[in-house]
């Protein structure tokens, strides 16, 4: 790849990985069809439609195509699996889907590929077994393959000990199928797709400031959903135009829930030319149109409520840190180290081969910028969200780069490289 002396144009992203996930899982438990509109067809939400094939829910369209139908039958319509559930490389698949299992009264294997199998289980393993549900793993219920018990649940009250959606949604899903009321109660705001789609699906769902309850043995009924185009895709393309001269990016449609927005007030606070058009709602979710055009860029503090808010955009501010003048303190984000890899020891090792210059934290990095990028061969360690973010420091670093292993992009964005290609001008 060569760098660009431009990105201009429109740019379509993919509906949104978090809703695309849960809209499959409500509409598989619900009664009723579900259609499912611009549907985000890459390789994890693909993962979530298996599981539920698997689980005898018939689909229409294969999800390749923009709609999908669920056809939801109600929970008693799923069936024992009779082999390995894979969520492959998808957390969200493998928690939010342990927690629904956890609720069913019949025994089922999940399990994943590599990366997935070393990520951490024992936040959801541990609170849905005192929920009642039997469920294991490899190191005392820490790694996956699970295996899962379930049915006889009964509502809990549990204090999440880190913001996580994945873990807040695997228990209230269990919830939905507990004797009582299920609490959930969060140090900082994660996102709140889950409750919002499950009111959106007629169940009763209670909010008060980071606590949220739900009352067991609830019915949900099918419904369409419009999925937003997912900001975390978008995330590439509007630091690209921010950093790339003489670049102006239009991206319609996106999802502007203000649980995911971190990444659009960082980079305001950094100096990006970032515009809001068209607000709207759609289907219980803000969506707005976004406009990016280039300015030079300041370093900035990213830390604390914040993080929850833009936990998958860190990768590619990295990217922005590293252009932009001055310093960039990324902190409380020790999370990262647990995602589709270690994204903070890849960041330093890969953004080092670029010549910037970074310091790994336990909980985040310093990003000393302004230092000019060159091109440079590197690596994605197979994580989705890397590979992405180091084709955006190719796109601004002088010299040619090679992203090693940038297949994975089919993970969350299987079209990045022909949009990315669609707004070049060389
Ligand atoms: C997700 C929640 C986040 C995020 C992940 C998707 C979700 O993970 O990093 O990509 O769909 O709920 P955590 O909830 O573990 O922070």
């Amino acid at each position: 790849m060569e760098p660009v002396r431009s990105l201009r144009g429109i740019v379509n992203v993919p509906g949104d990985k978090s809703i695309s996930h849960r809209a499959v899982m409500l509409g598989a438990l619900a009664e009723g069809d579900t259609r499912i509109e611009h549907f985000l067809a890459g390789d994890d939400c693909l993962a979530t439609v298996r599981c539920f094939q698997e689980l005898g829910v018939q689909f229409t369209g294969s999800g390749e195509e923009d709609v999908l139908i669920v056809r939801g039958r109600g929970p008693e319509a799923l069936r024992e699996p009779a082999d390995v559930l894979n969520a492959a490389n998808s957390g969200t698949t493998m928690r939010l889907l342990a927690g629904i299992l956890a609720g069913l009264p019949f025994f089922s294997v999940l399990s994943g590929d590599q990366s997935l199998r070393r990520r951490p289980m024992r936040r959801i393993t541990g609170p849905l077994q005192e929920m009642g549900a039997g469920i294991w793993g490899r190191r005392g219920g820490e790694f996956a393959p699970l295996a899962i018990r379930g049915g006889g649940l009964h509502g809990i009250y549990y204090q999440l000990p880190v913001a996580s959606a994945q873990v807040k949604s695997a228990l209230l899903l269990a919830g939905l199928f507990a004797r009582g009321e299920t609490t959930v109660a969060e140090p900082a705001p994660s996102r709140d797709h889950t409750e919002r789609l499950l009111k959106y699906f007629g169940a009763e769902i209670k909010i008060a400031g980071n606590t949220i309850s739900i009352p067991g043995g609830q019915r949900l009924s099918g419904r369409p959903v419009k999925i937003p185009g997912d900001i975390s895709a978008a995330a590439f393309f509007l630091v690209a135009g921010a950093c790339t001269p003489d670049s102006e990016l239009f991206i319609p449609g996106v999802g502007v829930n203000p649980t995911r927005t971190g990444i659009l007030e960082v980079l305001r606070q950094m100096g990006a030319d970032l515009e809001e058009l068209n607000r709207r709602e759609i289907h219980g979710e803000p969506v707005a149109d976004l406009r990016v055009r280039s300015s030079p860029l300041k370093g900035t503090v990213i830390a604390g409520e914040l993080i929850p808010r833009l936990i998958d955009e860190i990768p590619v501010l990295a990217v922005a840190a590293a252009v932009a003048e001055g310093e960039t303190v990324i902190r409380d984000a020790a999370e990262l180290k647990v995602k589709e890899s270690d994204r903070l020891a890849v960041l330093a090792a890969e953004l080092r081969k670029f010549n910037a210059d970074l310091e790994e934290l336990p909980d985040g990095l310093i990003i000393r910028g302004g230092r000019p990028l060159r091109g440079a061969v590197c690596h994605s360690h197979g994580d989705h969200r890397m590979a992405m973010a180091l084709t955006v420091a190719g796109l601004t670093a002088g010299g040619r780069t090679v992203v090693k292993n940038a297949g994975c992009v089919t993970v969350s964005f299987p079209r990045f490289y022909d949009v990315l290609n669609s707004l070049r001008e060389k």
